[in-house]
């Protein structure tokens, strides 16, 4: 039975601890970065759209401070324009070591990359003109405290993006991946995260929600901070 009051509600029907999450993404980063980069190569196509609609909405103007927040394998890095400044930050050191390699590959200069976890972030407030979750809210341990973090980060006026998958409107989607969540966070991500719940709890409102790539699951959600 799920509480329908969506202020106190699960946001998910598993939890897990940071270290949970860490042991993860360390075990899996070799799929992530193995001679065969399964995840990229299944995913990264499906998954693309999503991402380049997400540097649309960005609007990033030159000389900007972006933080990416689970820059992963750094996927996203050849994405940005040159004249923006971006730190990227993940839980995982394989995976940023996967980053490093794959910025040196591709010549990228304007991206540094942290260890450091979401839910605490070790920068002031207002450091960034503009904060992007790609992929990423559905896999940490708490994302009520991750999009607060990025909000506090974030400029007055500035942007910040979550790209997620969500906990589907539909009941009977949203039935199997309920179902599916206690499987998939051994994957590296929930499959239900409630969104509404996420938004009241964080206390933060949006300025839009556009659902992308396809099957149109997946959502990209704005918020201006003001
Ligand atoms: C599914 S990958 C997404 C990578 C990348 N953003 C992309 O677009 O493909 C999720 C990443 O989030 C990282 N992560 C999980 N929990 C985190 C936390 N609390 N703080 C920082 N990074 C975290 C994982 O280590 C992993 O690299």
């Amino acid at each position: 039975m799920v509480s329908s009051d969506v202020g106190t509600r699960a946001l998910s029907t598993v939890s897990v601890e940071t270290s949970f999450v860490h042991k993860v993404y360390e075990r899996i980063s070799s799929v992530y970065l193995g001679k065969w980069p399964i995840v990229d190569v299944m995913f990264g196509p499906a998954l693309h759209p999503g991402r380049l609609k997400a540097i649309k909405r960005l609007a990033i103007q030159a000389g900007d401070e972006v933080l990416e927040v689970g820059v992963g394998t750094g996927i996203n890095a050849v994405l940005y324009p040159d004249d923006c400044k971006v730190t990227g930050i993940d839980l995982s050191v394989s995976m940023l070591e996967g980053a490093q390699r794959r910025l040196e590959r591709h010549g990228v200069r304007n991206v540094r990359l942290k260890q450091m976890d979401a839910t605490k972030l070790q920068f002031p407030d207002e450091s960034f003109d503009l904060v992007y979750a790609p992929y990423v809210i559905s896999v940490v341990s708490d994302p009520v405290s991750v999009v607060q973090e990025m909000y506090r980060v974030c400029r007055k006026g500035g942007r910040i993006i979550v790209l997620n998958h969500f906990l589907s409107e539909r009941k009977f989607l949203a039935r199997i991946e309920r179902i599916l969540s206690p499987l998939t966070v051994h994957l590296g991500f929930k499959a239900d995260l409630d969104l509404r719940a996420l938004l009241v709890q964080a206390g933060l409102c949006p300025v839009s929600v556009e659902k992308v790539n396809f099957p149109r699951i997946w959502s990209l959600v704005m918020f201006v901070k003001d």
